[in-house]
């Protein structure tokens, strides 16, 4: 039995760190985690512009505790207006790694989104001329579609057309929820790829609803059923590049997640690795995780690997029923839980 792993530094190719105290109170759990992480622009204003992307990033680095080496790689929140001139330039200058794509009113603060894909085309052919990735919320707003199915449909609506049109963009289909998801992703050329989070690997929709509503356990997109989770947890392991790790951390005070409409998203900085490796220890993978976690994210994205290395050990690991961030209480994923594995260094 592995009961110690050293792996490369991983890297979080999805997460929200917000702003402000919040900000400061969540960069050091996963800076102490991860070489770099995807850095997601959903602020409110979004960060639309080249500019707002830099002074962000600056408030990200003076956040990041003495001593620790941590990268932010910043995202433009795309909408209908993008300037492709102002984006292009943001890539080339090194403040932005990737665009996202909210379809608008998806999600926490996509209010700004792009209302028609179509719309964002001049962008996405600037982005695919330029190699910058497009990181795309892979779910439609259509009333007339049922919140389990918005992933599927948007494969249909969306995807195809986007692959078709731009067959040289770099996408990264996020926090995928669906077994269509990832065969989608399989049937694309290497120029496409998904993350995949820790929650949708552990829970099925059950959690979030059998026993009482469960709203930390609710995030977008949702949990689905377990089909579905077994198909995720079969494409974390199966060593494929085109999946890697996005925690999709999302912190939300408990006060805004335990009220009459919660907020999504689920808070799983704080034990992102300990959870992931539950699902590779399950599942005999222990020998994929460096893939999943530390090779795959940097070779999609045409940036090196972490030159550092972590070491993982088998202990207990209780994650606690609440934080505090602000003087306020957050609960984490996990919470309350005995997780099977710790960082060692
Ligand atoms: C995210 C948030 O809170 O910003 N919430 C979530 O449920 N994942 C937004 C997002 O990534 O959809
Ligand atoms: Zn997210």
């Amino acid at each position: 039995m592995t009961d110690i792993l050293t792996i490369r530094r991983p890297d979080d190719w999805h997460l929200h760190f917000r702003d402000g105290d919040i900000m400061r109170g969540v960069v050091p759990y996963t800076a102490r985690q991860f070489g770099r992480a995807i850095v997601m622009p959903n602020l409110s204003p979004p960060v639309t512009t080249a500019a707002l992307g830099k002074d962000y990033r600056a408030r990200i680095e003076a956040a990041v505790p003495a001593g620790i080496t941590f990268t932010p790689l910043m995202t433009c929140y795309l909408t209908d207006t993008t300037d492709p001139e102002d984006l292009a330039r943001g890539a080339a200058d090194g403040i932005f790694t990737a665009a996202k794509l909210y379809p608008a009113n998806a999600t926490t603060n996509s209010a700004h989104g792009v209302s028609d894909v179509t719309k964002i085309y001049p962008v996405l052919a600037r982005m695919e001329a330029e190699g910058i990735v497009l990181c795309v919320h892979g779910e439609v707003t259509d009333n007339d579609i049922d919140v389990f199915d918005r992933e599927a449909e948007f494969i249909e609506r969306h995807m195809r057309g986007i692959i078709a049109n731009f067959p040289d963009l770099k996408v990264v289909f996020e926090h995928i929820t669906t077994a269509d998801a990832v065969e989608f992703v399989k049937s694309c050329g290497p120029n496409v790829a998904a993350t995949i989070t820790p929650q949708h690997l552990h829970i099925n929709r059950n959690a979030m609803l059998v026993g009482g509503i469960q709203p930390h356990n609710y995030c977008l997109p949702v949990a689905k059923r377990e089909t579905h989770r077994l198909a995720l947890r079969a494409a974390a392991v199966s060593g494929s590049p085109k999946f890697f790790l996005g925690t999709d951390s999302a912190p939300h005070l408990r006060s805004v997640k335990e009220t009459s409409c919660g907020c999504a998203g689920i808070f799983n900085a704080p034990y992102a690795l300990e959870s992931y490796l539950a699902v590779f220890d399950e599942e005999g993978a222990l020998d994929q995780f460096e893939a999943f976690a530390s090779l795959n994210g940097p070779a999609f994205y045409g940036l090196p690997v972490n030159e550092e290395t972590i070491t993982l050990e088998r202990a207990e690991t209780a994650v606690p029923e609440t934080l505090m961030l602000t003087g306020e209480e957050i609960v984490p994923w996990h919470a309350g839980q005995t997780l099977g594995w710790r960082i060692a260094t």
